[in-house]
Parts: C-alpha cells; sequence; structure tokens
C-alpha cells in the first residue's frame, strides 16, 4: 500500500498527464516547411512516400538507397511537389563508410540537418532459421549497425538543431514471429539502442528526440511479394503510413504505432516497461561520467 501511493500512484498521475499534454499538441504541415531532413531507403516504399510528403511540406531533402535510377525519380518528383530542395546519394549500407560519409555530403548539401529518417532495410525473404549465419550478420550490419553509424554521424548537427532521430521498426521488434528471425532481432536491437539513448540524451540534456515506429504489415511492393500465400492479413496504406511517421516525429513523440488493428498501440504500449524503466533511472548516480 505505501508503495502504491509513493510510487505508483504519482506515476499514473504524471504519464496520464503527459498523454493528455502530448495529445493535445496539434501537427500542421508548416512543421516541416524549410527542415532538412534525411530520408534512407527512400528509392521506394514507406521511404519514398515519406519523401513525397515532406516535398509537399516545403521541407529539404536528401534521399539514399541502393538504385540510382529510382532516386533520381524520387528528387525530380520532390521538385514538382514543391521540396525547397531535393537531392540523392546512392550507395550501400553494407558500406558503414558511405553511411558516414553520406550524413556528412547531406549535411554539406541542405547547410545542417534536422531530421534523420532511417527506414532502410537488407532484404528478407520469409524462411524458417536453418544455419545460415551470415544472413544474420548481414541483417544486424544493414538493419542496426548501419542505424547506428548514420546517428553518430548525424548528432553534431542535430544537436545543433534541436533535431530528431526518426527509427522505423516494426511489430516484429516488438513481438515475435516465426520467419524472420534475422529481421526480428534486428529491430529488437533498434528498441534497445534507441530507447536506452533516448534515457541518455534526457539525463544528459541533450536535446534531440528519437521517435521509435511500429509498424504493422504495409502494402509496399516489397512486403506484399514476400508474404503473398504466407501470412494472411489486411495491409494498411504506404501514404498514410509515412504521413503518420512525420507527424509523430514531428510531434517528438517517443513512439508511433501504426497498424490495422486498433488494438495494437493499446497492447504494446507496455505500462509495465514503462514504469519499471522510470523507477530504475531514479537508482544511478551519473556524477562519474557528467563532467561538469
Ligand atoms: N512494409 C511493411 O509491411 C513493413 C512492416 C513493418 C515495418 N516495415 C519497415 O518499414 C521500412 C520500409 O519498408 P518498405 O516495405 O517500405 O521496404 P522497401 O519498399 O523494400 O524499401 C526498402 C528501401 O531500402 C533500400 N535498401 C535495400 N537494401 C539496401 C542496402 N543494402 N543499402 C541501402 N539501402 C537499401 C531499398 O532501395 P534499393 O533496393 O534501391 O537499395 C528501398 O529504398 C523498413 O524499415 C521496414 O522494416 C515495413
Ligand atoms: C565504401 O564507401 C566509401 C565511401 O563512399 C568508398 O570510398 C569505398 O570504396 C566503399 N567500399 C567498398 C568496399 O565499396
Ligand atoms: C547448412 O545446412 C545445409 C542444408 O541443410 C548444409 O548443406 C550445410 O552444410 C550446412 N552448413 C553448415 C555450416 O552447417
Ligand atoms: C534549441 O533549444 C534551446 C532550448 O529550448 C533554445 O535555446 C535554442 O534556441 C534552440 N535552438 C534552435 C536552433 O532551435
Ligand atoms: C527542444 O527542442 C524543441 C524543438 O526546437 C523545443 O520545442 C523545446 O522547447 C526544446 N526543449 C528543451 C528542453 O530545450
Amino acid at each position: 500500500m505505501a508503495f502504491m501511493t509513493k510510487y505508483l500512484l504519482p506515476i499514473l498521475v504524471v504519464s496520464l498527464a503527459y498523454y493528455y499534454y502530448s495529445a493535445n499538441e496539434e501537427f500542421r504541415p508548416e512543421m516541416l516547411q524549410g527542415k532538412k531532413v534525411i530520408v534512407t531507403g527512400a528509392s521506394k516504399g514507406i521511404g519514398r512516400e515519406m519523401a513525397y510528403h515532406l516535398a509537399k511540406m516545403g521541407a529539404h531533402v536528401a534521399v539514399t538507397a541502393r538504385s540510382e535510377e529510382g532516386l533520381q525519380k524520387v528528387v525530380s518528383r520532390c521538385l514538382e511537389l514543391g521540396a525547397a530542395s531535393a537531392h540523392y546519394i546512392a550507395g550501400t549500407m553494407e558500406n558503414l563508410t558511405f553511411a558516414e560519409q553520406f550524413v556528412t555530403k547531406a549535411g554539406e548539401l541542405m547547410g545542417g540537418l534536422d531530421m534523420l529518417i532511417l527506414n532502410h532495410i537488407t532484404n528478407s525473404p520469409l524462411d524458417f532459421f536453418h544455419n545460415d549465419t551470415h544472413i544474420v550478420r548481414k541483417t544486424m550490419e544493414v538493419n542496426f549497425l548501419s542505424y547506428v553509424v548514420l546517428s553518430v554521424a548525424a548528432l553534431p548537427m542535430l544537436k545543433q538543431s534541436n533535431g530528431s532521430i526518426v527509427v522505423i521498426s516494426s511489430l516484429a521488434g516488438k513481438t515475435a514471429h516465426p520467419l524472420i528471425a534475422p529481421y526480428s532481432a534486428s529491430k529488437f536491437a533498434l528498441d534497445g539502442f534507441f530507447s536506452s539513448l533516448r534515457k541518455e540524451y534526457l539525463v544528459t540534456k541533450v536535446n534531440v528526440s528519437i521517435t521509435l515506429c511500429i509498424l504493422g504489415l504495409i502494402n509496399t511492393e516489397t512486403a506484399m511479394q514476400a508474404t503473398s500465400g504466407v501470412f494472411i492479413a489486411e495491409a494498411a496504406p504506404k501514404e498514410d503510413c509515412a504521413l503518420e511517421i512525420i507527424k509523430g516525429a514531428a510531434l517528438r513523440k517517443e513512439e508511433v504505432y501504426y497498424d490495422k488493428s486498433i488494438w495494437t498501440s493499446l497492447l504494446l504500449g507496455n505500462p509495465g516497461r514503462r514504469i519499471m524503466e522510470f523507477l530504475a533511472l531514479r537508482k544511478y548516480n551519473f556524477d562519474k561520467f557528467i563532467n561538469n
């Protein structure tokens, strides 16, 4: 009972107040006007749709993926739609040197950076896991490690702009599903790393928001082909999905849930985890790491 009144009640009140307050802030497309935004994996799918929304809102966009042809088309369409500027740099995120240099070049082209949207993934056909450890390594490198490298390279610019890191994850980054073990591992890793980083930014007063996006099945060509005849579920539209990601990012939300089922965010919101993280943070003394 003492525990109840000492901890749980204040937490409940604070969280409710927080949700009430954050729900009150309204998204306006002008929030993105003139903002300098990187989108990775933007030659097709959800990444391309995000670039188009950003262009319509008048943002500067710098896009990347491997396919130069795809990126060229995306950039010309972005300019038609009203982007303040649009650039592409083609390369593979298997090459971590490319990843790092891409951010620097994109920052130079746009004259800074407000938002880093990490969206690319290596192709992962559905299959039972047998003994393909090299696929696990490649998936971790492209889907996880390159995200870390890109964030490290972007952080100085994001600190200057009070900017945002947006990490695209999946239901498979919060819950277990068969046939996608390496992909799932890489998406869980993103939650562990970036949610931990968010706590560090809170403690060290780094004003860079981190938005983790949990997506259900979305009707991109890749996903529709991969799941055809195997996974039966209704897919949500990629255009709307892309818009909801940008809204959540602009409002500096910690997590965005986008799925056909309205139960997803309720079931995965995980108040237990939130309460435990809140309580654990009070047990630390950071003096050793923060030199004033
Ligand atoms: N669609 C869904 O159902 C769904 C569900 C949950 C989560 N998500 C997440 O949403 C994000 C986008 O998914 P999507 O369905 O839009 O995928 P997609 O259409 O297949 O797009 C993937 C993008 O990544 C790029 N890419 C692939 N390999 C790359 C590499 N080695 N280096 C650099 N770029 C590479 C691709 O371009 P190139 O081939 O030209 O390189 C493409 O632009 C992913 O993070 C995914 O996990 C999707
Ligand atoms: C990796 O990318 C860098 C920078 O773009 C490039 O100089 C290097 O040749 C690439 N490495 C490989 C193995 O392709
Ligand atoms: C992996 O499995 C395949 C097929 O079962 C087999 O041919 C191969 O030798 C195995 N490789 C290793 C490293 O165990
Ligand atoms: C970043 O936020 C701080 C604190 O609110 C503010 O003083 C500063 O002007 C902001 N910088 C930019 C570039 O928005
Ligand atoms: C962090 O940056 C955002 C966006 O510029 C700003 O609205 C907010 O006031 C800043 N927060 C702090 C604590 O400086």
